[in-house]
This record gives C-alpha cells, sequence and structure tokens, in this order.
C-alpha cells in the first residue's frame, strides 16, 4: 500500500495566495515493495477541514482516475473564485489494485482573480524623496472579533509591510523583479495575528530597488466572527479612511549596486504602532499626505515563486587590520547577501563597510571589478546602548567585509553575515572520493545561492546583476539539478515574454530588459531548453502552453534572421574564452571568440530551438506546427553543413573545440562525418595539453560530447585539470564560486568572481559521475537512466536529486576487482541502469548479494562487451560487478 507525503499544489506547500483557477496537485508515494506505480488516484477538495475530514469533496471529488504520463493533476472540480480556500488529501491505488489510507490535508487559497477584486490604488510622494526611502503609515479601526484576515501587497522596488509595530512575515527585497510595465507581483499575508479589535497601524517601509520613485498597494480584507467582512485600502477608497501619511526616515540612500546609508538618528520611533504619525521630532521631515500616484503599469500577478529570504548566516572566519582602525573581515566564501552590524559608541559615529571579492596587497578591500557599483552600507549611530542592523534594500556579492570608522575594535559578534536568495529548495547532493571534484560542485552551489535573486543572474556583485539569456543556455540544466526551480523558471519566462517584440518576436539579450540587446544574441535557446526542462524535470505542460506562441515567435524571428538558413548575426557566441581565444587578446575589451565564427555558434542554436520546438509541439499535439518546424530544422541541418563542413579537416568553422562540440551538441554532425569530427575535438584537447579552449556555451557541450562518445575518461581530465585554463585552476587560486573568466584577474572590467556560466558542469557532476539522465521521452523523471561513468582515477561517486516523484539515488563505488553501485528509484519511475564493466570482461552481476534474476523490480537485464545493462521499477537496489 503506498504511502503518501508532501502535498504540493503549484509546486509549493500550501500555497497562500496563488491565481490560477485550475491549480495542480503532486506529492510523493512510498510503497514498501520494489516496481511500484501509482495506477489511480482520488482526490478530495473540500470546502472546509470538516467536510474533507468526513471524506466529503465539495469543491471537487475525481473518483478514482487513471494515473497519466504527469506527475501533475489538474484541479477540475467546481469554478474557483477569488479568497477561496480548498483542503485537499488524495489516496493512490497501487499495482495490485489496493487503494493507500487518505493521506494527510493540505490547503490552497487564491488570491485576487479579478482586477476589480482591487480596491486599493498605488500611492507614492512625486518623484519619491532623492534616494531616501520612504514610510508610509495609516491607521484603522475594527470594531468586532477577528476572525482572519489578509493583506494583498506590492510595493516598488522593494517593500517591508507592517503591522502593529512589526514587520509582517521573513521576505526580503519583496517583490522580485518582473518588467514592471507589463506585470507587477504581489503577495497574500495571513495578518489574522497581527490585528487586535481596536485600532491597528498598517505601514510599509519602500525603497527604490529596480524600480525608482517608492510606491506601495496595500489591500487589507478582515473578516469577522459574526461573517461580516471590512476592507482597508491604500488610496481614495475605503470607508471613511483618513489620509496614508508619508515620511522619509533613517534610510537616507538605497540603491541596489551602491549600498545602503542609515542614520540612525532619523529614526522614526513608533511610526508603525497606533498614533506614531502624529509623534514629532525635530530630526526628520514631517509626515506628509501620500498622493495617489501612477501605476507602474503592468498587470497585478500573485508571486507564486518562492520569496527572497535570509537563508543562513555566517560568522566570518578571521580579522585583520590592515591599516590602523580600518577592519577587513573574511567569510572565507563568495557569497550574495549583506552584513548585521552590532556596535554601540557616540551618537554620530558612521560606520563604513565595503564589500568585495578580492583584497589588495596591503589587505584592504579592492573593488575595482565592481566597476560603478559602490558596495558601502552606512551606518550612523544614534548613540543609544547597543545597536544592531543591517540594510533592507541593497544586497552584496562578497567574500570580504571592511570596517572602517568602527567605535574601538570591531569583534567577531560585531559582523556577522547574512545569505540571502530566492528561498528555492535545494535538490541534488552531490560528492566523490575526489577532494577537487567536490570543492568544484560546492563552488557551483554557492554560485547559484548568489545568483537567485527573483531572477536568475550573471553575477551578484558589480553594477550587473541580470537575467542574461545567452548564460542561461549553459547554465540552465546545472541549475535544475542544484536547486527546485519548478516556481522560479516559469516566472522568468515571464519576464522573457514580457520583453518579447509583440510585432517582431525578438526577445531581449537580459530579461527582465536592462542590459543588451533586442533581439538578443541568437544563443538565447534557454527561452526553449527551460520550459522542455521544466517539462521534463517537474512535468509542468502548462509551461509549455503558456510560452508556447512566445517560443514559435522566436524561432520565426530567427528565421527572418536567416537568409539561407544561416543566421546572419551573433554578438557573443561562445561567450569569454581563454584570452588567448579572443578577439582581442586583452582582458578589458572584447570577450568575442577570434576562431569560432558566431555564425556558427548562432545558427547551431537555431536549429536547437528549432528542433526542441519540434518536440514541444508533439507534446501538445500540434502536429502541423511539429511537422512545420521538423522541415525547418532539416532546411538548417543541410545549410549548416553545406556553409560550415570542412572536408579537408574534417571539422566544422575552424575546426577548434567549440566549433566542432557546438555541431555534434546541437545533433548537426551526419553519422559518417563524427568519427572525423569526435578525433579532432580529441587532437585540440590533447594539443593544448588537456586544456579546453572553449567558451560560457561550449564548456558545457564539450564535456557531454565527450562522456556521450565513450572519452569520459577524457572529459574527467579536463574537469580535474588544475593548469590554466581550467576548473581546478579557479579552485587552487583560492575560488570558492566559479569566475567569469579562465583568468585569474581582479581590477577594472569584466571579472566577475561569481558567475554560473561556467558552473555548468555541475550538471556534468550528476549527469556524467553519478550518471542520472533523463530519458528524452520523460515527462517529470518517470524516465531515466543511471549510466554513471567510471574515471580510471576516482574510486566513488554518489548523488541524490530530489524529483517530483521522489528522490534518486545514484551512489558507485569501484575497487580492484569490481564496481558496486547503489540506486534508488521513486514509485512512478522507470530506470535503465548501466553498469559498466570497467575491470575487465569476465564479470559477473548480482542484486542484493544474490545472482540477478528479472523479478522483483527488476524488468530486464542485457549484457555486453561493456556492461550491464539493467532496467528496474521503483525501490532500492543494490548491485554488484565482480570477476568471476
Ligand atoms: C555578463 C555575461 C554575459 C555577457 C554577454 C556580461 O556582462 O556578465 O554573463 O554573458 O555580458 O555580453
Amino acid at each position: 500500500m503506498f504511502q503518501i507525503s508532501d502535498l504540493k499544489c503549484e509546486f509549493a506547500t500550501n500555497p497562500l495566495g496563488i491565481d490560477t483557477r485550475q491549480p495542480r496537485f503532486s506529492w510523493l508515494a512510498t510503497h514498501p515493495e520494489r516496481g511500484q506505480a501509482p495506477s489511480a488516484y482520488q482526490i478530495l477538495v473540500g470546502l472546509t477541514p470538516e467536510n474533507l475530514a468526513s471524506d466529503k469533496g465539495d469543491l471537487w471529488d475525481s473518483g478514482k482516475t487513471a494515473v497519466g504520463v504527469s506527475p501533475l493533476v489538474e484541479y477540475g472540480g467546481a469554478p474557483l473564485s477569488s479568497r477561496q480556500r480548498g483542503y485537499w488529501k488524495v489516496r493512490l491505488w497501487d499495482a495490485s489494485g489496493q487503494p493507500s489510507l487518505y493521506s494527510d490535508s493540505a490547503w490552497f487559497e487564491l488570491a485576487l482573480l479579478e482586477r476589480s477584486d482591487w480596491h486599493a490604488e498605488w500611492i507614492g510622494f512625486p518623484a519619491g524623496r532623492n534616494g531616501k526611502a520612504l514610510y508610509f503609515r495609516n491607521d484603522f479601526r475594527l470594531d468586532k472579533p477577528i476572525q482572519s484576515a489578509r493583506a494583498y501587497a506590492s510595493g516598488l522596488g522593494w517593500y517591508e509591510l507592517h503591522l502593529n509595530g512589526q514587520k509582517v512575515g521573513s521576505r526580503v527585497l519583496e517583490p522580485a523583479q518582473t518588467e514592471f510595465s507589463q506585470r507587477v507581483l504581489y503577495s497574500t499575508y495571513d495578518i489574522t495575528s497581527y490585528l487586535q479589535t481596536g485600532i491597528n497601524a498598517v505601514g510599509a517601509i519602500v525603497g527604490n530597488g529596480w524600480y525608482g520613485a517608492p510606491k506601495v498597494l496595500i489591500q487589507v480584507e478582515v473578516t469577522f466572527t459574526d461573517g461580516t467582512q471590512t476592507q482597508f485600502v491604500t488610496g481614495r477608497h475605503g470607508s471613511a479612511a483618513p489620509w496614508w501619511a508619508v515620511c522619509d526616515g533613517p534610510i537616507v540612500e538605497n540603491s541596489v549596486y551602491d549600498g545602503e546609508v542609515y542614520d540612525a538618528r532619523r529614526e522614526l520611533t513608533g511610526w508603525d504602532v497606533v498614533g506614531g504619525a502624529v509623534i514629532p521630532s525635530p530630526n526628520f521631515d514631517v509626515w506628509a499626505g501620500a498622493n495617489i500616484v501612477e501605476p507602474p503599469g503592468g498587470k497585478l500577478v500573485a508571486q507564486t515563486l518562492e520569496p527572497i529570504e535570509v537563508i543562513d548566516t555566517l560568522r566570518p572566519k578571521t580579522k585583520n587590520q590592515p591599516k590602523p582602525g580600518v577592519y577587513v573581515f573574511d567569510t572565507e566564501q563568495n557569497l550574495a547577501g549583506w552584513a548585521v552590524l552590532t556596535v554601540s559608541g557616540p551618537r554620530g559615529t558612521a560606520v563604513t563597510l565595503r564589500f568585495a571579492e578580492s583584497l589588495y596587497e596591503d589587505g584592504t578591500v579592492n573593488q575595482e571589478n565592481l566597476r560603478s557599483a559602490k558596495a558601502t552600507d552606512i551606518y550612523i549611530l544614534k548613540g543609544e546602548g547597543v545597536e544592531i542592523w543591517e540594510p533592507r534594500f541593497t544586497y552584496h556579492g562578497f567574500r570580504y567585509v571592511q570596517v572602517d570608522g568602527f567605535p574601538g575594535e570591531p569583534t567577531f559578534d560585531s559582523i556577522q553575515v547574512r545569505v540571502v536568495r530566492t528561498a528555492a529548495d535545494i535538490a541534488g547532493r552531490f560528492e566523490s572520493a575526489n577532494a577537487l571534484v567536490n570543492q568544484i560542485d560546492q563552488a557551483v552551489f554557492w554560485t547559484e545561492t548568489s545568483n537567485l535573486h527573483g531572477v536568475p543572474t550573471d553575477c551578484p556583485q558589480r553594477n550587473e546583476r541580470m537575467g542574461w539569456l545567452n548564460d542561461m543556455a549553459a547554465r540552465s540544466e546545472e541549475l535544475v539539478h542544484n536547486f527546485n526551480v519548478s516556481r522560479l523558471l516559469p516566472k522568468w519566462l515571464n519576464d522573457i515574454a514580457d520583453a518579447q517584440d509583440p510585432d517582431t518576436g525578438a526577445i531581449s539579450d537580459t530579461a527582465p530588459f536592462h542590459w543588451g540587446s533586442r533581439p538578443a544574441d541568437p544563443v538565447s535557446v534557454c527561452y526553449l531548453l527551460i520550459p522542455w526542462l521544466l517539462y521534463q524535470h517537474y512535468g509542468d505542460r502548462r509551461t509549455l502552453e503558456d510560452q508556447y506562441a512566445g517560443m514559435k515567435g522566436w524561432v520565426d524571428y530567427l528565421t527572418s534572421r536567416a537568409p539561407d538558413s544561416i543566421v546572419e548575426y551573433s554578438y557573443y557566441g561562445d561567450w569569454a574564452p581563454p584570452i588567448a581565444e579572443g578577439l582581442a587578446g586583452s582582458m578589458g575589451s572584447s570577450a568575442v571568440a577570434l576562431r569560432t565564427p558566431g555564425t556558427l555558434i548562432s545558427t547551431a542554436h537555431y536549429y536547437y530551438a528549432a528542433m526542441l520546438f519540434v518536440r514541444i509541439a508533439t507534446v501538445l499535439g500540434r502536429d502541423a506546427d511539429a511537422a512545420e518546424y521538423q522541415q525547418l530544422a532539416e532546411r538548417i541541418y543541410d545549410s549548416f553543413n553545406r556553409h560550415f563542413w570542412d572536408e579537408a579537416s574534417g571539422g566544422y568553422g575552424s575546426n577548434n573545440q567549440a566549433s566542432n562540440v557546438a555541431a555534434l551538441y546541437m545533433r548537426l554532425v551526419p553519422d559518417e562525418r563524427k568519427t572525423r569530427v569526435r578525433a579532432n575535438i580529441i587532437r585540440d584537447i590533447l594539443d593544448h595539453d588537456t586544456h579546453v579552449t572553449t567558451g560560457n556555451l561550449c564548456s558545457k557541450y564539450i564535456l557531454e560530447i565527450l562522456t556521450e562518445s565513450g572519452h569520459g575518461d577524457l572529459a574527467y581530465k579536463l574537469v580535474t585539470q588544475t593548469t590554466y585554463p581550467s576548473w581546478g585552476y579557479m579552485m587552487e587560486h583560492g575560488a570558492t564560486t566559479i569566475w567569469e573568466r579562465w583568468e585569474q584577474a581582479t581590477g577594472a572590467g569584466m571579472n566577475s568572481h561569481n558567475h554560473p556560466m561556467y558552473a555548468s558542469v555541475g550538471a556534468w557532476f550528476y549527469r556524467a559521475l553519478a550518471g542520472i539522465q533523463l530519458q528524452p521521452d520523460a515527462v517529470g523523471f518517470s524516465r531515466f537512466a543511471i549510466r554513471p561513468i567510471v574515471p580510471e582515477e576516482l574510486s566513488s561517486a554518489r548523488a541524490t536529486l530530489k524529483t517530483v516523484r521522489g528522490e534518486v539515488e545514484s551512489a558507485w563505488e569501484a575497487s580492484g576487482s569490481g564496481l558496486s553501485l547503489n540506486v534508488r528509484i521513486p514509485a512512478g519511475s522507470q530506470a535503465e541502469v548501466r553498469l559498466p564493466k570497467s575491470r575487465g570482461a569476465n564479470q559477473r552481476l548480482s542484486e542484493g548479494g544474490k545472482p540477478i534474476q528479472p523479478t522483483n523490480g527488476i524488468l530486464s537485464v542485457q549484457e555486453d562487451a561493456q556492461a550491464f545493462v539493467v532496467t528496474v521499477g521503483s525501490g532500492a537496489y543494490r548491485f554488484t560487478v565482480e570477476t568471476q
């Protein structure tokens, strides 16, 4: 019988404030027996917990329904309306037809589905107040006992909601950044416990964030125990509401890039408690009436991705005093977040915190590579006992914090470090017997940790922090192995769609679109690749539907720029290869690859996009589109081969690594040419003393290509290489996150030390070393392979991956005589396990200590000269390959 846990709705546990009328349900199921897949489910959705407890699905009773291909089940009951809550549970039937017990119950709650649900208006102060954060406040009276209460709120750029003297919830840097003219995210808060019968104070602190002059929108809705309701909103509406007041306060400067200046002498004591507006003070501007302001323009959409939160608090590891009165704390880990300052001293003392990734020789922080970002926070003491402060409306990418102006000597209690990111769950864990590989994997993880802030950013430290689409072509697959991005990435796809030119279909280089160009570089295939990954990993078909027209528009745009099916433009191509491979050959200038034709890379990604579109159209049953784009793909294939194949050298383009691996990775190479192309790649690697010459994209593709053609050992050598250029070189030179350039560089110019594009290697740890690879027809991890490579020099590797069906594990150990491999397969999945006969031909396979038999979850066993191939259903298996 199945055991059911982890009930999710829209990929979230008990989501408050979703805005879909067809929420999707999922859960994890375990079964004591192997080889189990639920055959049918029954979902009940009740209006109340009591109804549900008595098995009454008065909103929806799915009845016993056969399980479909996707692990997600879409709600199919009575129409849902704004603010509606549903309580749900599920039971499952196993292969023998036995139903499980019902799961524990879970719930979901809708937010505001209609524009007409909104009575609040945006308020602000014209043009803000010179870089200062604004404080908004009001009082409202509740005359009766409260049953429940919600606040629906947004504030641009970033805001904090306060009620009766407390910040509501733990969100920071809220809301996630979007194309504000198209879409603005709001959140739903359960504020029941913050309210009281009588007078209540509501307030918000609003900073600039990615927007500019602060504005805020709040709608408080209260239900009393007698069933009546009332609302209290920003703006004119609301019965007899007093004016909202606005004031600036202690946050006198706030900027994403530059940091925050907080003058504690200007603190607005009691501003968020009842009556706070009238407290007079000579030190701050008087409270004024807030104005109703222009809305930001975009439609209001519920924020369904995880909020940004403080994930961890670290103590710095070391402290130095490079100059009298100047202290530098070192966390020994590059990261994104900020510092908490604990200090006491005379009123008016200014303590300056400067953040950086590297140091000058004299031990002070080197901020040159942050370009124009000041990354500096200043706290001015009020002089009242111990003062504890952290910024609200900025974040930094750093390892070092330099403290100037501290009264006395700061200790390890004076500076603590907050790690801040979108609170997506960690999905994968990897480790191996090679410390360097583990170190690279950890650096990959920390690089992602530093670059998830409502948008997958390129870097967290300099004046950039953009969602670059070109980088995501390489990075996405790694990202889905490290984090559960089932909620973050659909949001980012909307950012891409919001910036798409509705007339031409051109998407932009960055989303939200602040940097680069529109049209984007043709390598921006992530617009199709991510929906595909979301479908394969999480079973998310809706995103395929939602982005279908946009994806098609982008492929069509490329077609309009591809005379003879060759895309005629390229900006970045295989960006930032080793410096000697770059156009200008110098660090400060272009990172465009010199020997990799831009149009080759563009056209290869055009083909990739067309082929992904064919798969997506096929899944969605749009057969005419599938056929049409299949033909388009064939034209690109032919033209690519006509233009870029060089018969004399046996390679593509300049016959360098990037040109050849791009062609192979995109499946653009006819079978009869593959041997020569592969041989050229290997020769080129060896000519470079086992090093890559590739940039941000082809450094991913080269590892995959080598591995799939049986050269996993060589891929492993590239990955564990420690001389320049390599990941190991970064590690040997003190990297704790992955660099933007293969070179070790500091100083002005393009050299972020925390850049996820080369973190793409992280996918290879899961896919090659642990061998967990989705099959092409997988839907929500339904079918995958466990096909580890076993490099000569490596004795073990292990990965776990939390999938939408449960945790997958692959753990192997090689010894002199053989190989052991432990795997775990979730219910509803099937895996093809390939065990290489890496210790010679005369080997025997056993499972659980017994000769292998096709029974008890084992569906088939095959063998060839190189390997055993076993197909298994769910459960845990212990395989051993030993010499007879
Ligand atoms: C970003 C890169 C991106 C590039 C494209 C840089 O500024 O940091 O990650 O690939 O621009 O031009």
